[in-house]
């Protein structure tokens, strides 16, 4: 390889991979092009019968930056045109998906009679790395869609199997869709973080096995602190299996935690309780030699807690449980409500996501598997009306409503047209949520100034809530009002 001549840099294209050339390379097993670097040199030859090893390889060339000749990049559309709507395969394999919430469903059984043990964790991580593998060997991963919901509603598992079920396959489908698989210095497919991330989500209520819950919507304060406190019954519940990594459980005892900052917000427990509980707990076991690695991991989440200093991987992390947690939860038939559909949960986990979630973290739901939870439309749509938040240089947060002018792949970044200016009404019940908006307390934009989110990278502006005919009828009626001449 090392032989061949330098192409001249005038004769080279960027090489950018979509999901859609990933799915179809994969489908038809092979690289059908040159790579090389930014001098012109290659360093992947184009190859027939590519192994999943090659095409791990192609992932970690593209991450680092690789060109391709530029006659390739014209060929490249043919064949990407060629094939079958990927978008449209259904992801999820009914008797398969149906099995891992049979499993889950006797995990919870067993659960309540005994603890957790290292023989419930080993038999967790086998089939969660059978579900992890299923799914990524289908070529069509990036971009099929997620038909978990309608397979679920016909399984016949009880409502806390089928949230463990759904919210372990969204968490994985937004993980491996926002971190590409990429390859170890084994050359194996390095896929730990993207586990990490199934097992966290899949214990994260274990805790409530030791919980007795009420089956009704409106809770006591009594009853709210004590579901609060799951997450660190959860933690302290996976301390006795010792292949349990800490980084799992500190996604575990953090996942109701996805807001950072100090400003106004619904995390849970917060940070005081947990410390004192954790501390509570060492002061207990410190003196039992057998209690050595429980200490050290309790140690290990305190020095966390105190310094408040997380790395991004794991802020998305606990991002991603959280959200995929909410989305299980608002698309299951609870006792006292029906199950709300796909298109609305997602709008209602936009429409709160004020006070819980950065604008980065909810493009990992919306943007990433947003569209393949409901049947590849997008929630916000071209002459859909928003608001917006934005936050000045005081710290003083401005929202705004606006008009969708256009939507490319990123729905959370289209192209918006500024109505006018608007005051939220905030509203602490259980959570801090923006109740409604004030409609005598609307300013008139008279520019109209346009702005497209996509251009804005560095912009604070993001949209915060999505003005639904009926989710919110008065104020989708003041607006469509306001825009009439
Ligand atoms: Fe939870």
């Amino acid at each position: 390889m090392s032989d061949s001549p330098l192409i001249p840099p005038d004769q080279l294209a960027k090489f950018e991979f979509n999901d859609d050339q990933l799915s179809s390379y994969r489908k038809s097993k092979q690289i059908p092009l040159d790579l090389y670097d930014r001098n012109g040199k290659l360093i992947m030859a184009k190859k027939k019968n590519a192994t999943e090893e090659d095409f791990g390889k192609l992932l970690k060339i593209e991450l680092q930056g690789a060109y391709c000749l530029s006659i390739d990049t014209k060929h490249l559309r043919i064949t990407s045109g060629e094939t079958t709507d990927p978008r449209q395969t259904k992801l999820f394999d009914p008797d398969k998906t149906t099995d891992f919430a049979k499993q889950t469903e006797s995990l919870i059984l067993e659960l309540k009679k005994e603890a957790f043990n290292s023989e419930h964790a080993l038999r967790l991580h086998k089939s969660i790395g059978k579900v992890l593998d299923d799914f990524t060997s289908n070529p069509d991963f990036e971009s099929g869609l997620f038909n978990i919901l309608e397979i679920l509603n016909h399984a016949g598992v009880p409502v806390e199997s089928e949230l463990m079920t759904k919210r372990t396959i969204v968490a994985m489908g937004m993980k491996v869709r926002t971190k590409k698989i990429g390859v170890g210095d084994d050359n194996k497919p390095n896929k730990k973080d993207h586990l990490s991330v199934m097992t966290a989500s899949f214990l994260a209520d274990i805790g409530y096995s030791k919980l007795v819950l009420p089956d009704k919507p409106n809770l006591t304060k009594e009853e709210y602190n004590a579901i609060q406190q799951h997450p660190i019954i959860s933690y302290l519940m996976t301390l006795a299996a010792p292949e349990i990594t800490q980084e799992i459980r500190t996604l575990v005892l953090n996942h109701h935690r996805p807001f950072r900052g100090n400003s106004i917000n619904n995390n849970f427990p917060d940070n005081n309780t947990v410390f004192r509980k954790l501390m509570l707990i060492r002061d207990k076991f410190i003196k039992d030699p057998s209690k050595k690695m429980i200490v050290a991991d309790i140690d290990a989440q305190l020095r966390i807690q105190e310094s408040n200093v997380n790395s991004v991987n794991f802020e998305e992390d606990i991002a991603i449980l959280s959200l995929a947690s909410e989305y299980a939860s608002l698309t299951t038939n609870q006792p006292w409500r029906p199950a709300f559909s796909s298109a609305t949960a997602l709008k209602m986990i936009v429409n709160d996501s004020f006070f819980s979630y950065s604008n980065r973290n909810i493009r990992h739901l919306l943007d990433y598997v947003g569209a393949s939870l409901t049947n590849n439309q997008n929630i916000i749509n071209v002459g859909d009306y928003v608001i917006t938040a934005s936050i000045d240089s005081e710290k003083q947060a401005h929202f705004d409503i606006c008009k969708i002018l256009e939507v490319d792949r990123f729905q959370t970044r289209p192209k918006i047209q500024r109505l006018c200016t608007i005051k939220p009404l905030f509203k602490k019940g259980i959570k801090y949520r923006i109740a409604d908006f004030d409609i005598n307390e609307i300013r008139i934009d008279k520019r109209r100034a346009v702005i497209d989110l996509a251009g804005q990278t560095s912009s604070t502006q993001r949209i915060i809530y999505i003005i639904d005919p009926e989710m919110n009828a008065p104020l989708y009626d003041a607006v469509t009002k306001m825009e009439l001449p």
